[in-house]
């Protein structure tokens, strides 16, 4: 049986919302000595900032002799100035998540790993708001890094603009990217604009200057009202409604006297918080959340997640029979899916199926089945079951995720989101080994492409799919279809792969690397809520590239926004796209070219689309 490559859907999963978490792990947290843990806590010396100048002093130092503590300057050029002063080997040193420092620059030790200072990670070394650190030191969280952490390792010789790794959480880059420059396959110059990336997102989160109105913040502002309401709205946001047959959803609170809640995640409490999380302030299981409508009669249907033998599934079936409405929350959790730890399926564990199919054929009411997973579930039967009218994804929801998914239930939310990856059927685990890493299906070995971009086969719910309780109607309000782009005499045209009997253009594509990547295109969508309730929708736009083209992928994602509409109203949305980075396709050899010719934009599930030609003159 093939394994289900856990780790690449986290990475996904991760990387969504906090790029930093994708390659975080546990790390003993004794080995270093950072500012913040060592260098600059109350129990450690007396410094917060970098550039105080009483730390200056006490390392023998003198401050003013450093531009890039020098606060009058903008930080680029702080950033700039810090690089500078640094030799090729000092510089490699601050490239790995463990950054060594420059003792004579002043410059301290610096642990990037997990989310750094901002004091809620439950992982790693930073900050914990403990007795150790009571309030932050400053608050670096990655950004301006786009890769996926250990995937894009190997990638140490970048060769595009547009894919750039600033740091290595691990030691790849300390160890031999100076050995890379000496071979000529690495460019000082690239260094050191990662570098000055880096600083410039610590020294605009105070790590130079100690900004005030960051090193205030500490244990109090976490569970603030505001951020636990904002923890409810995250997981609204997140809700997928994957099915809804007949309006079964939302329930009516007036009508809902009694409730069966069922299921090895009715009562979810760590499990809603997933993995490389804070400590949350106060779990609201959904069993806490939905008692708030009505007599619970509380089953859980198994002993643990893998659900190893029917015995609790009778009593959930009694509970069922006789409530107003049933709901089964389901799934897995970290015993199941982990870093570390890969399904050998795709199916709920155990006898889960079981206690669904029986409870929803027990039941006299609604049946709504809520589920809990990063990954995808193959969960084909409940989808096909008529006694199932409605089926909710909650992911791992948080803290507050019980509330919301009540929210949801009872209407007071109206749920948009959408699916963030496949949900393949079971047989897809079988088609190709974990061990196949191409994207691109491999004909020669009958192994299917991964991911909606290379994907054609069917599946149980395709990415981005998610329901509403109101109906949106898309309207092109303008679009701009093409655009000419004149190459100078060293942008040059490049081959690149036509099926047989394919139409070529002359100038088939240029390399992203050679262009300058100015123009752009345009176009707004008018989205009509033409159901009648208030809703969000997400409206995705994806971009495939011209007929013909060999082994590109089908289609990609070039943009997105969530726009709330009342019900009745409309609004109107604009996009407005780079052509390089919209347009362009990764060829056999990795490179990123734009082709020549008829691509084009869809929106949503192909509501609408139109052409975009692209023209190459010289
Ligand atoms: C930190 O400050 C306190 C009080 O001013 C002093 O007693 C202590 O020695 C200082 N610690 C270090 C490591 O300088
Ligand atoms: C739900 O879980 C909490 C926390 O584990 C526990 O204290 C509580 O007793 C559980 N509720 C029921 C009805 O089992
Ligand atoms: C069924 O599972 C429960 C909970 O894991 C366990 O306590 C019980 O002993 C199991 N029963 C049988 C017959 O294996
Ligand atoms: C779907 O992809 C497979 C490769 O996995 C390819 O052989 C097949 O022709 C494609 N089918 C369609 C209809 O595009
Ligand atoms: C929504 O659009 C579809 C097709 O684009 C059309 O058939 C339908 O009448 C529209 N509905 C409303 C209420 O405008």
């Amino acid at each position: 049986m093939a394994k289900i490559h856990t780790a690449l859907i986290f990475v996904y999963v991760c990387s969504a919302y906090f790029f930093i978490l994708a390659c975080a792990r546990d790390v003993p947290t004794n080995s270093y000595t950072l500012l913040g843990h060592g260098d600059a806590t109350p129990t450690g010396s007396n410094f917060t900032f970098v550039c105080d100048p009483k730390r200056y002093s006490s390392l023998g130092l003198d401050v003013t002799k450093f531009p890039f503590c020098d606060k009058s300057l903008p930080y680029d050029v702080r950033a700039s100035d810090l690089v500078k002063q640094m030799t090729l080997s000092e510089k490699v040193l601050q490239l790995g998540n463990t950054n060594r420092g420059v003792p004579r620059l002043g410059l301290p030790k610096y642990e990037w790993w997990s989310e750094a200072l901002h004091g809620v990670s439950n992982v790693g070394p930073g900050t914990f708001f403990d007795d150790l650190v009571p309030s932050s030191t400053s608050f670096p969280t990655l950004i301006d890094i786009t890769g996926y952490g250990t995937q894009m390792k190997m990638q140490l010789h970048i060769p595009s603009k547009q894919a750039r790794l600033d740091l290595d959480c691990g030691e790849f880059y300390p160890r031999y990217v100076e050995g890379s420059v000496q071979q000529g396959k690495v460019r000082e110059a690239e260094i050191d604009k990662s570098l000055k990336n880096l600083y410039i997102v610590l020294l605009r989160l105070g790590f130079f200057d100690g900004i005030p109105q960051y090193t205030s913040f500490g244990k109090k502002d976490i569970c603030s009202d505001e951020h636990v309401e904002l923890a409810r709205e995250a997981a609204r946001e997140g809700t997928v409604l994957l099915k809804n047959v007949d309006q079964t959803l939302p329930l009516d609170a007036d009508k809902i006297k009694t409730l069966a809640v069922i299921g090895p995640h009715a009562n979810a409490t760590a499990a809603m918080i997933g993995n490389y999380a804070g400590v949350p302030c106060k779990i609201v299981t959904p069993l806490d959340a939905l008692s708030a409508y009505g007599e619970v009669n509380y089953k859980v249907g198994c002993g643990e997640m893998k659900c190893r033998n029917d015995s609790l599934i009778f009593p959930a079936m009694q509970a069922a029979e006789k409530a107003d409405a049933t709901i089964i929350v389901a799934g897995i959790d970290l015993s199941i899916e982990a870093e570390s730890l890969d399904r050998d399926d795709l199916l709920l564990p155990g006898f889960q199926t079981q206690l669904i199919k029986q409870v929803a054929d027990a039941a006299k009411g609604p049946v709504i089945l809520v589920l809990f997973s990063a990954g995808g579930l193959d969960i084909g039967f409940a989808k096909n079951n008529k006694k199932i009218g409605a089926i909710l994804w909650a992911g791992y929801p948080g803290e507050k995720g019980g509330l919301a998914i009540a929210d949801v239930i009872f209407g007071k939310y109206n749920p948009g989101g959408r699916l963030p990856l496949t949900w393949h059927e079971a047989s897809y685990a079988d088609m190709l080994p974990m061990t196949s890493m191409p994207l691109r299906p491999v004909d020669s070995l009958g192994y299917p492409g991964r991911t909606y971009k290379f994907f054609n086969g069917s599946t149980v719910y395709p990415f981005a799919y998610g329901l509403s309780y109101t109906q949106f109607n898309y309207t092109l309000k303008s679009a701009v279809r093409s655009t000419h782009i004149k190459l100078n005499k060293f942008q040059h045209c490049y081959g690149i792969k036509y099926r047989a009997e394919s139409h070529i253009p002359p100038c088939p594509a240029v390399r992203i690397d050679d262009m300058d990547c100015k123009e752009k295109i345009n176009f707004e969508v008018e989205v009509k809520n033409v159901g009648d309730r208030d809703g969000s929708e997400v409206v995705v736009v994806y971009s495939k590239p011209p007929e013909g083209l060999d082994a590109s992928h089908i289609k990609q994602v070039v943009g997105f926004q969530r726009v709330f509409v009342p019900a009745g109203g409309s609004k109107k949305v604009k996009f407005v796209l780079n052509v390089c980075n919209s347009l362009r396709v990764v060829d056999y050899n990795a490179y990123s070219v734009l082709p020549s010719g008829g691509h084009t934009i869809v929106i949503g599930d192909d509501i609408i689309s139109f052409p975009v030609h692209v023209y190459f003159s010289s």
